[in-house]
């Protein structure tokens, strides 16, 4: 499973990725709104740090498909290479993905997804990603993880080259259940991954081993001082 940093502050963007393995960041409107100013000095900020490997996804704000494809073009000639443009898996975005993929090699993923119907769909359309949202599906009072899985599935068994990208986490358990099940790629924010080792067990472990071996090399001593 790739895992990505969902957020655009680049302070949280830079500590995540020192410390875990990252392939890329993913940013929504409500996002960016949490930033302000010109989305692109973001986005661009963004770009120059994580590299022109890494992923950066961006959606589209526009509500028809002419112009979702206008934006996406203008979202990758400003952001590069490795910038997937995030489009609703709504009709208009649907007729977008389709024109994107019959003209362009622009990669999209398809966003806002709380269906395997719409997953279905947008794959047939050519998405890279189809992104559902775990916390908000549960939030409906349906079951968010069981939502992935069958997007998964849907993929798997129809053969298609679209990939999962699982989206609003509340927990880090979800995130290993869907891991466990082979799900493609996930997008958590920085409180999720911090949470994904969160353990004082496991800190509790590295401290006793620390202290077990200063307890006859002496203090702040380590194999270098020998
Ligand atoms: C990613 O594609 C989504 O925009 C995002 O993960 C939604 O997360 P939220 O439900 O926590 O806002």
């Amino acid at each position: 499973m790739k895992l990505l940093i969902d957020d655009a502050h680049i302070d949280k963007i830079k500590n995540i990725y020192e410390f875990y393995p990252v392939v890329g960041v993913t940013t929504n409107p409500t996002i960016l709104s949490k930033i302000g100013g010109n989305p692109f000095d973001t986005l661009k900020e963004i770009r120059e740090f994580i590299g022109e490997d890494a992923q950066l996804h961006v959606q589209a704000v526009s509500r028809r498909a002419d112009e979702i494809v206008e934006e996406a073009w203008h979202i990758v000639e400003t952001l590069g290479a490795n910038t997937f443009v995030k489009i609703p898996a709504v009709p208009e975005g649907f007729k977008a993905m389709k024109i994107l993929t019959e003209t362009s090699e622009i990669p999209f993923t398809a966003t806002a997804i709380y269906t395997p119907m719409q997953a279905f769909i947008a794959g047939q359309c050519g998405a890279n990603y189809a992104a559902p949202y775990v916390n908000r599906i549960d939030n409906m009072g349906f079951n968010g993880l069981t939502v992935a899985k069958e997007i998964q599935q849907v993929f798997e068994r129809n053969f298609m080259e679209t990939e999962v990208i699982a989206a609003s986490f509340k927990n880090s358990q979800q995130v290993l259940e869907l891991c466990m099940c082979g799900v493609s790629a996930a997008t958590l924010s920085p409180e999720i991954f911090t949470a994904l080792v969160k353990n004082s067990a496991i800190n509790s472990a590295v401290e006793d081993f620390i202290s077990d071996f200063e307890s006859f090399a002496g203090k702040d001593k380590t194999m270098l001082d020998f």
